[in-house]
């Protein structure tokens, strides 16, 4: 059976002070939930995230890693110092990563790879641009993503990965995709999933939708058949706007 999931992507906010005093508020605030409440902080809060979250139901989930394990790449962290850390998750894909670093879907496959050989999930992002919606391309460029970013992988693999559609048109602009926009491609991911891996593997993985989800929207999206969740980026900044994400 599919997990419900909601994360928190902080991207790159929040002091120090801030991470912490945020990280503790969540905790102390929520209520008892069968959900997984993943928190995605900047590599250098991860540590005291971890730390704070231990014997808590919340999860911790990096933003990226880079596709080696370890070498001389300067600047870069590795799965392996993820897994290192304790971590449950890394994000991949996300575009903003995609877009102002050109991380291409064949650099991707070896994230996902690499960050799945040091037991860490994936969560995989894909999402298309406006234009790409307007012009009808919207369907056709997410499988793309999917099958050249994901499905190197064998069937057994998925259990490890959860998939965040994200409109990149939606992501930080205020504009969220109508409910029946994330259903409908929700139900296209979970049918490229069925057509390469088999309908239990379709039906067990959660998809979870991110872009200007709020308070208010979040009931709505979430209702959707095929909608498990959320990928929260500017309400995750806040832990009562997020709480109130999660409870929806
Ligand atoms: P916003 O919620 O700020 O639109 O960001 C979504 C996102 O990118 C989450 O990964």
């Amino acid at each position: 059976m599919r997990k419900q999931i909601v994360v928190a992507n902080w991207k790159m906010n929040n002091s120090p002070t801030q991470s912490s005093q945020l990280c503790s508020l969540i905790l102390s605030k929520m209520r008892p939930t069968d959900k997984e409440v993943i928190i995605a902080p900047s590599y250098l809060y991860l540590n005291s995230v971890v730390a704070t979250t231990q014997n808590s139901i919340i999860k911790v989930a990096a933003q990226n890693c880079h596709q080696e394990i370890s070498g001389a790449y300067t600047g870069e962290v590795s799965a392996s110092m993820l897994a290192d850390l304790g971590l449950d998750y890394v994000i991949l894909g996300h575009s903003e990563r995609r877009y102002y670093y050109g991380e291409d879907n064949s650099l991707l496959a070896k994230k996902v790879s690499s960050a799945l050989s040091q037991g860490l999930k994936v969560i995989y992002c894909c999402g298309e641009t406006l234009d790409q919606r307007i012009s009808g391309a919207h369907l056709d460029r997410i499988t793309k993503q999917l099958t050249e970013g994901l499905f190197h992988l064998p069937a057994k693999a998925m259990k490890n990965i959860v998939i965040g559609y994200e409109p990149i048109w939606a992501v930080g602009t205020g504009i969220t995709a109508t409910s029946a926009q994330a259903q409908e491609m929700h139900a296209h991911i979970r049918s490229a999933l069925s057509d390469k891996y088999g309908a239990d593997v379709a039906h067990d993985t959660s998809i979870l939708y991110g872009g200007s989800c709020t308070p208010s929207n979040a009931k709505e999206l979430f209702a959707q058949k095929d909608v498990d969740g959320g990928l929260i980026g500017g309400a995750s900044l806040n832990a009562d706007d997020f709480l109130a994400i999660v409870n929806a």
